[in-house]
């Protein structure tokens, strides 16, 4: 099966913070996932650059060449996300010619339609926002996400026709409970489509930097019309039609809860309007705050994702930021809670059971036994539930419920090595000792598929002491849950996955 996953495009004025980085680790950790179970998938990532505030950011770092600061700025964000080893199959740039040429091919069927029109526009702007807002959603006359005073805008300016698919788009979210998701975001959607979907201004003019109107040069494209295109011109629109016949529609867009109206009520209108079909699903993922405040430059709060991985690893980093908030909601980031996390859940739980069989196998020099005796039925029977549940954990965007199961199965392991003492029977018991030391050991090959599209690294180490190839597992369907696919030997105990001393 295919499955096409997105990021949102990042703004480039400044650099990518912990909030940015669990966006992508994400999508990755899905994208990791159907790629584990043989997907054909395409993961899209990449930088809105069209933005007005990325050339006031340009100003005040006194650029003169605003192409030049972006390209310096958008390589920022692609070689962060390369040390994070995050494993996008594109990364989509809106000042690129390919992005460019898409955006007039899209606009064109939408004017076309006949749902572009002229009109006069008056409201309050968000530069942070980059968008109008309303009046009712300011918080002592603050934008409630940037903390600032919008400025008051009237201009003449191009409309697209929204409202024309406010009862189909209603009808289509009412009828596809699954296209935004979780469901406290749709119930908003829903209301902000039934009282507030209005006709969007989607020019500005005498803006200096943007893509400039097919129809009116004097006029460039709303960052966000252009923005959101990145979904399909990044996957062919425009330049590939193989490439987007074969990825198009995407199966979700992951986003904040932030740009949740343009995902999920602009968009599909756009989609509607251009007669393209909608992505399947829209996953609207909580905040990362810090003591509760948002995390950001203009609150000085800004944490590098880079500097937490080299200083805790990879990881330990994914693992942290997809563990600390079930998945759809919001949670605080503290270095407090990371070491925490680290000695319970890393050092003294998968690290610990993964060193303790290991250990007991290398002693033993353990050589696959085909019979694993009377304790087999039970360990299978856990893992098999293991799975079942982490499997519906990603098919249901509950990505706590696939680490879960993960860890029950992990203590399940410790259990059984406290129970059966393996250590104690080595000496008179030997069999009866290779025989739980095999059960162990395809335990520890378990768990490292389950937490392979959390921590990569953590299972692609295991593996290695296991002796197994990666090209063994990823992609091979049929392996992924099965009941001892390996025969495992030769195992190497190697050093501790997560060091207690540091
Ligand atoms: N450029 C737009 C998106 C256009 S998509 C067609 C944008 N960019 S952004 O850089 O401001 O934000 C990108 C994403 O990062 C958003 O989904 C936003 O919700 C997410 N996050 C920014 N700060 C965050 C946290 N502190 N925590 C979690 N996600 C956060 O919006």
């Amino acid at each position: 099966m295919k499955f096409t996953i997105t990021t949102p495009i990042y703004y480039v004025n400044d650099k990518p913070h912990v909030g940015h980085a669990y966006a992508t680790i994400v999508a990755d950790t899905f994208a990791r996932y159907h790629r584990l179970i043989g997907d054909d998938v395409f993961f899209l990532t990449g930088t809105d650059e069209n933005s007005q505030k990325n050339v006031e950011a340009a100003r005040a770092a006194g650029k003169t060449n605003i192409q030049a600061y972006l390209d310096t700025q958008s390589a920022v964000w692609k070689e962060t996300w390369k040390q994070l080893d995050i494993s996008f199959d594109d990364f989509i740039r809106t000042t690129e010619d390919r992005h460019k040429k898409g955006v007039i091919d899209f606009f064109n069927l939408v004017r076309e339609k006949g749902d572009i029109y002229k009109g006069t526009y008056k409201g309050l702007y968000c530069k942070g926002c980059e968008a109008f807002v309303r009046e009712s959603d300011l918080v002592n006359g603050l934008c409630q996400f940037h903390k600032k005073t919008p400025e008051v805008i009237e201009e003449e300016n191009y409309f697209f026709r929204c409202s024309k698919y406010r009862d189909q788009l209603l009808s289509y979210i009412e009828d596809n409970p699954d296209f935004v998701q979780p469901v406290s975001r749709r119930n908003e959607i829903i209301n902000y489509i039934r009282d507030h979907f209005e006709d969007v201004s989607i020019s500005r003019e005498k803006s200096e930097w943007g893509i400039p109107l097919p129809i009116d040069s004097t006029h460039v494209m709303y960052v966000w019309f252009d923005a959101l295109i990145n979904y399909l011109t990044g996957i062919g629109f425009g330049w590939d039609e193989k490439l987007f016949d074969r990825y198009w529609p995407a199966d979700v867009h992951i986003v904040g809860k932030d740009i949740i109206k343009f995902h999920c009520a602009l968009w599909p209108a756009m989609l509607l309007s251009a007669g393209l079909p909608l992505p399947k699903r829209i996953f609207a993922h909580g905040f990362f705050t810090i003591d509760g405040e948002r995390i950001g430059k203009s609150m000085g709060n800004a944490i590098d994702p880079l500097e937490i991985a080299q200083i805790h690893g990879l990881d330990v980093l994914r693992y942290f930021l997809l563990r600390e908030i079930p998945f759809g909601g919001d949670g605080d980031f503290s270095f407090a809670r990371l070491e925490l996390r680290y000695a319970s859940d890393l050092a003294k739980g998968i690290g610990n059971f993964v060193s303790r069989v290991l250990s007991l196998a290398e002693k033993i020099s353990y050589s696959y036994e085909k019979n694993l005796g009377e304790h087999e039925k039970e360990a299978q029977e856990a893992c098999k539930s293991a799975h079942a549940q982490w499997k519906q954990g990603f098919e249901a965007y509950a990505l706590h419920d696939c680490l879960d199961a993960a860890w029950d199965l992990i203590r399940h392991g410790d259990q059984f090595i406290d129970r059966t003492k393996p250590w104690s029977l080595i000496t008179n018991e030997k069999t009866n000792a290779i025989q739980i030391i095999g059960i162990l050991v395809e335990l520890v090959q378990q768990v490292s598929v389950l937490v392979y599209p959390f921590m990569p690294h953590t299972a692609e180490q295991i593996w290695e002491r296991l002796g197994i190839k990666n090209t063994q597992i990823i992609g091979e369907h049929s392996i992924i849950g099965s009941w001892r696919s390996f025969k495992i030997s030769h195992i190497q105990r190697g050093s501790p996955l997560f060091p207690l001393t540091r």
